[in-house]
């Protein structure tokens, strides 16, 4: 091949693995497969070894380069990176507003609403076209010269992807590392005994520090855009152009932004953000809201270390500090192992916590909890309390991290079986079908009040029943006698009366109650009174295809396949021609197939402060039970908030948006209707 045609093939293989990186790394979209881009990268590189003059520094095989850096030059930014003042409230959000309104007196103004991105902000500056220097914030006006390091992250292009790029041209915005690639890292890093990450945002940020681009280039880093600085040879008249420009050179940029007009479109907006949090690939610390308007903006203007054009909204959890005690391990009901904080108990959000789950092995070790720890809980989704850091100065010395499968000895604390963690799954699972301990949380889920409602067939005594192998499935129930219940232990022949009748009176229960008694995976009151009201019968349930149950309101793919999974299960056919035979009724009564069940049916609750005769538990459970949701943020679709002492935000929120409040006098009213 002579110069002049390495020169062409040279400049083809670029454009191409330049166009397949933005379609993989930017676009998410690959067209070719590992297989084909290797040998594409392989092509370029053989090329430039055989003619090393055609070697230029935006080449894709240049990414990742040069010697260890002994520390990080200084870099002066030439538009100050500034830092954004913090809100926490519709009314702090107000307030700001206010101020914009005031300040442009008559004017519209349009605003950006965009995720806040949890990562570390960066600048990256091109020139003709060529990523020229990339940094950090610093102080907002210096910071670290980290260009060689931001090479190596794929998602950068190291050439604006146009023809006739300008002459000047500063992004701004944030690197990030994935959530997989954080949890893949940390645990290539625990089998190397290096010290874990304690999250995605520290990941990134050790990474950007190293001082040798070879060990950065093996991190898991991306980018996300969302402003520019110094520009020269292009105008913009909104924000959002600026974001669109961004995309057309190459660059990722937020994949959910909204354009508002008012406070309550921006709040509506923050909310569904943060209904969409877990399905962005980096993590997420609020919202941003920015003035569309560039020359509004240019009018705004900035205070000391912030402009008066944009503003962070930053979500809220209600948090506590207390003692973790001890880590136990429970077996839930389809046989994961799961791991629970018992807590010192604390007051949180309306009720007393000494229990936190701590999701799964992974989790604990990401946020390196360990017994003796003082940690922060938080109350996430207004229903299960969890673990979220640790307070590490507050570490006792001999603290030592917690290995999971050691806790447990390798085997199910309740029945002694092995277990058994799938590469792909988080969690460990019991693998014995019949472990007792899944049969005791399937009997005590049947049994509780908001199911079957079987007074009696409480913990104890599901622990004795299964222990002394008088029951194997839910349905056996229905065959104990008074002489079996009155011979265990702690149990009267009085007791054993009252049970037995409690348990036969439960054969009269409404469909929707057995529905949920079943333990279905996903099925919860709700959706099983809306299978009930659809179906009518277990029967017709049972030969329901899944297109079939998705056509019943809120019924989703997953639902739908959980519950035809449920069915094709031979056992579980079993069980249920058991309560059959035992009177159990199965067909929805035709109330119950007319009218969703209960006085609340429709109407959407949120709970807020704190109530003086009901736990939050307890109050979302009587909504639920009376046919109400209980959502866990304010909203235009929210019915009503129940108030308690010391309410916050959400009922700031509620006011605002003209919601009803209720006390809990009247909330019991209502209950009671
Ligand atoms: S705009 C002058 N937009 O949050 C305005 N910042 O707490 C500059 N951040 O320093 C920032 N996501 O590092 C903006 N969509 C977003 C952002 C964002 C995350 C970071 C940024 C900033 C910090 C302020």
């Amino acid at each position: 091949m002579t110069r002049a045609q390495a020169q062409h093939r040279v400049a083809e293989l670029r454009d191409q693995i330049r166009r397949h990186d933005h379609l993989y790394y930017v676009l998410a979209q690959p067209e070719i497969g590992d297989r084909d881009y290797d040998k594409l990268y392989a092509d370029l590189k053989k090329l430039e070894t055989e003619f090393p003059d055609l070697v230029t520094a935006d080449s894709p095989t240049q990414r990742v380069g040069g010697q260890p850096l002994k520390e990080f030059r200084s870099v002066q930014h030439a538009v100050p990176m500034m830092s954004l003042d913090n809100t926490y409230s519709p009314d702090e959000l107000r307030e700001f507003c206010d101020r914009v309104a005031r300040l442009l007196p008559g004017e519209q103004v349009e605003y950006c609403v965009e995720p806040k991105i949890d990562g570390l902000a960066v600048m990256l500056r091109y020139e003709r076209g060529e990523l020229a220097v990339g940094a950090t914030r610093g102080d907002g006006s210096t910071g670290d010269d980290i260009t060689a390091n931001l090479r190596t992250i794929r998602a950068i292009p190291l050439r604006l992807h146009v023809p006739k790029p300008p002459p000047v041209f500063e992004a701004r915005g944030e690197v990030y590392m994935t959530r997989d690639g954080f949890d893949k890292l940390n645990r290539e890093r625990e089998k190397a005994g290096d010290q874990l990450f304690a999250n995605p945002r520290n990941a990134a940020a050790g990474s950007l520090k190293l001082l040798d681009p070879k060990l950065v280039a093996q991190r898991p880093l991306a980018a996300v855009l969302y402003g520019i600085g110094a520009v020269e040879g292009a105008n913009f008249k909104t924000h959002r152009d600026a974001i669109e420009k961004l995309k057309e050179l190459g660059f990722p940029t937020p994949p959910l932004w909204w354009l508002a007009h008012s406070l309550d479109e921006i709040l509506r907006h923050i909310e569904e953000l943060q209904s969409h949090e877990a399905t962005l690939p980096f993590e997420i610390d609020g919202a941003v809201i920015k003035v569309n308007s560039l020359d509004q903006q240019r009018r705004l203007g900035a205070t000391a270390k912030a402009p008066r054009w944009a503003i962070a909204y930053k979500y809220s959890h209600e948090q506590a500090e207390t003692l973790l005690e001890d880590i136990i391990v429970q077996v839930g009901r389809t046989g994961n192992l799961t791991p629970v904080a018992v807590l010192k108990p604390v007051p949180l959000a309306g009720s007393t916590i000494s229990r936190a789950t701590l999701h799964n092995e992974d989790e604990i070790k990401r946020k390196d909890i360990r017994i003796g720890d003082t940690v922060i809980i938080e109350k996430a989704g207004e229903v299960i309390p969890a673990v979220v850091s640790v307070v590490t100065a507050k570490r006792p010395k001999n603290a030592k991290p917690f290995d999971f499968a050691a806790h447990v000895h390798g085997k199910c604390p309740e029945c002694g079986s092995s277990i058994h963690r799938d590469p792909e799954q988080v969690a460990w699972r019991c693998e014995n079908i019949s472990c007792p301990a899944q049969l005791k949380r399937a009997l005590e889920h049947f049994g509780h009040r908001g199911t079957m409602d079987i007074e009696g067939l409480g913990e104890v005594l599901v622990n004795q029943l299964v222990d002394a192998k008088l029951v194997r499935d839910i349905a056996d129930v229905y065959s104990l006698t008074v002489e079996q219940l009155a011979a265990l232990e702690r149990m009267g022949e009085k007791s054993a009366q009252n049970v037995v009748a409690a348990i036969a009176a439960s054969k009269q229960r409404e469909l929707w109650r057995v529905l949920m008694g079943l333990g279905i995976l996903h099925v919860g009151a709700q959706a099983a009174k809306t299978l009930a009201r659809h179906f009518g019968s277990i029967e017709a349930l049972e030969h329901a295809t899944p297109d079939q149950l998705m056509e019943a309101e809120d019924i989703g793919e997953v639902m739908a396949a959980s519950i035809r999974d449920f069915f094709l299960n031979k056992r579980n056919h079993e069980v249920i021609e058991k309560l059959r035979r035992a009177g159990v009724n199965l067909k929805a009564a035709a109330t119950e197939r007319k009218t969703a069940a209960g006085a609340l049916s429709g109407k959407t609750f949120v709970l807020t402060g704190t109530l003086a005769r009901h736990s939050r538990e307890d109050a979302a459970r009587l909504i639920e039970e009376h046919g109400g949701k209980v959502s866990g943020s304010v909203s235009k679709k929210t019915d009503f908030v129940v108030v308690g002492a010391d309410a916050g935000s959400k009922l700031d929120k509620a006011r605002q948006l003209g919601i009803k409040t209720l006390d809990e006098e009247v909330f019991e009213k209502l209950l009671k209707q």
